[in-house]
C-alpha cells in the first residue's frame, strides 16, 4: 500500500513524512546499542531483524519492557475500546465449538493477548454456554514478561497456561484467536532493481548517528515469490514479505488439519498481495519515523491477508473471508448487544458505548481497514460472521 493509510488508532499515518519525536534525544534505549553492534559486525541488519530487536529485545524491546495500551500509552486496540468486542469473540468461540461437533475437550489459544482484556471478556461470555466453557482449556502465547503479568492479574481465578511459542498440545481440537497479533511480526522488505528484487536493509549513518535504509544487492527475493505483478513493477518499488506470519499461520493450520478446529485472525491489512511499504511506528498515538527510536515506539506492518489465506489453504485448511471488521461485528450482533447494554446505561455510559461501537464498525474508523479472516478444518460447514461460500 502506498502513501498514507489509516493506522490502528484511526489516525492517518503519513508515510514518508513522519513527525519527529520531540524527546527523541533524551532517552537511550539499550536496543539502539544492540542494533549498532550488530550493524558494525555485519554491515547492516534486515528490516525484519530491526523490527524483531525493536519489539522483542530482552533488555529494551518495546513489548518486553512496557504496557503500551490506552490513552497514557501509545495505541488502543479493539478489546480495549469496548467489552462488547471480546464478548462477541467469546460467543463466536461457542458457536465454532458447536460447529466442531461440541468436543468434550478443546484448547482455546490466544496469540499475543496484550492486557488479557479480550480473553477476560470472551470467557465471561462463554459462561453463557456452560458445556463449552467446561470443555475449554485456556492457553496464552505471550513473549512479554510485563504483559504476561498484567494478563495474570486480569484473569485471576481462571485456569490458564502461558507459553512463549505456539504449544504442541497433542491430539486436541483447537480454537485460535489472534487480534492485532500478526501485524506485530517482523517483515522483510525488497526493492525492485532491474529484473531482481534486492533486500532493503537498515544500516547506521555514523556522521548523523542515526539508522537509515540501504540495499543489500546480494540478498534477493526467492524467484518463486516473484508474481507477474512483481515482475511488472516499476524500478524502486518496495515489496514486503512476512515469513514470520507465514510460519505462524502454517503451524496453526497444521494443528487444525490434524486435530480439527478453527482460528480467527483480526487485523489491519490488505486482501491481495500489494506493493508498497507499510512499516509504521506509533508513539503516544502519533506516527513517528520507524527507524528513529527502536524499542520506544510500536512498530507494525499491515497484514497481507492473501499470504495468510494461501498459506492456510496450501496446508489443507479451509479459509473464510476476509470480511471487513465492521461487517463481521454486525453479523455477530454488535448493534443488538449494544442496545441491551444501552437500556442499563446512564447518559455518560451510553455516550461512551455509542462512540466505542462507531469506532469499531464505522468505515472511516476501524470498520474497513481491519478485517476478520478464519481458517478451519474442512469438516466445518459454517462459521459465524462469514459467508457459507467463503
Ligand atoms: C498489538 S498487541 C495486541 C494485543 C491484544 N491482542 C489486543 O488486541 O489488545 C501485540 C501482542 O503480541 C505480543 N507479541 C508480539 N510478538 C509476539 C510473539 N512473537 N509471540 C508471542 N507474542 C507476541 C505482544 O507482547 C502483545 O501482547
Amino acid at each position: 500500500m502506498n502513501g498514507s493509510s489509516t493506522n490502528p488508532l484511526g489516525n492517518t499515518a503519513q508515510r514518508g513524512h513522519p513527525e519527529t519525536d520531540p524527546d527523541a534525544e533524551t532517552v537511550a534505549n539499550p536496543v539502539v546499542d544492540h542494533l549498532k553492534s550488530k550493524i558494525a559486525a555485519a554491515g547492516h541488519v534486515s528490516v525484519a531483524e530491526f523490527m524483531q530487536s525493536a519489539l522483542g529485545d530482552a533488555d529494551g524491546g518495546y513489548y518486553t519492557t512496557r504496557d503500551p495500551f490506552g490513552v497514557a500509552g501509545d495505541f488502543t486496540t479493539a478489546p480495549e475500546i469496548s467489552q462488547v468486542f471480546g464478548e462477541l469473540i467469546g460467543l463466536w468461540c461457542a458457536d465454532t465449538w458447536q460447529a466442531m461437533g461440541s468436543p468434550r475437550a478443546f484448547a482455546l489459544i490466544e496469540l499475543g493477548p496484550g492486557r488479557g482484556t479480550l480473553m477476560s471478556d470472551a470467557l465471561r461470555a462463554l459462561r453463557q454456554v456452560p458445556a463449552c466453557r467446561a470443555a475449554a482449556s485456556v492457553h496464552m502465547v505471550e513473549t512479554s514478561p510485563v504483559l504476561r503479568e498484567i494478563q495474570q492479574q486480569a484473569l485471576q481465578g481462571e485456569n490458564i497456561t502461558w507459553h512463549s511459542a505456539l504449544p504442541d498440545l497433542g491430539r486436541t481440537p483447537v480454537i485460535f484467536l489472534a487480534n492485532e497479533f500478526l501485524d506485530a511480526l517482523p517483515v522483510e522488505q525488497y526493492v525492485k532493481h532491474g529484473d531482481n528484487w534486492c533486500e532493503r536493509v537498515v544500516a547506521h549513518d555514523p556522521a548523523h548517528d542515526r539508522f537509515c535504509f540501504a540495499i543489500d544487492r546480494s540478498k534477493r527475493l526467492p524467484l518463486g515469490a516473484i508474481t507477474r505483478q512483481l515482475a511488472q513493477a516499476e524500478e524502486g518499488t518496495i515489496f514486503e514479505f512476512a515469513p514470520a506470519v507465514r510460519d505462524f499461520v502454517s503451524d496453526m493450520a497444521h494443528h487444525i488439519l490434524l486435530n480439527s478446529g478453527a482460528g480467527l485472525i483480526v487485523d489491519y491489512g490488505y486482501t491481495q498481495h500489494a506493493t508498497g511499504q507499510t512499516l509504521q511506528a506509533v508513539r503516544k498515538h502519533k506516527p513517528v519515523d520507524p527507524l528513529e527510536r527502536p524499542g520506544d515506539c510500536d512498530l507494525t506492518a499491515h497484514v497481507d491477508f492473501q499470504l495468510v489465506g494461501d498459506t492456510a489453504q496450501n496446508a489443507g485448511t479451509k479459509v473464510w473471508g476476509p470480511v471487513d471488521q465492521g461487517v463481521f461485528l454486525q453479523r455477530l450482533g454488535i448493534l443488538e448487544r449494544a442496545n441491551i447494554l444501552l437500556k442499563r446505561a446512564n447518559v455518560s455510559q451510553a455516550h461512551q458505548l455509542r462512540t466505542a461501537v462507531t469506532r469499531l464498525i464505522a468505515p472511516a474508523e476501524m470498520g474497513t481497514l481491519f478485517k476478520a479472516m478464519a481458517i478451519s478444518h474442512k469438516g466445518l460447514s459454517s462459521l459465524a460472521g462469514f459467508d457459507s461460500d467463503s
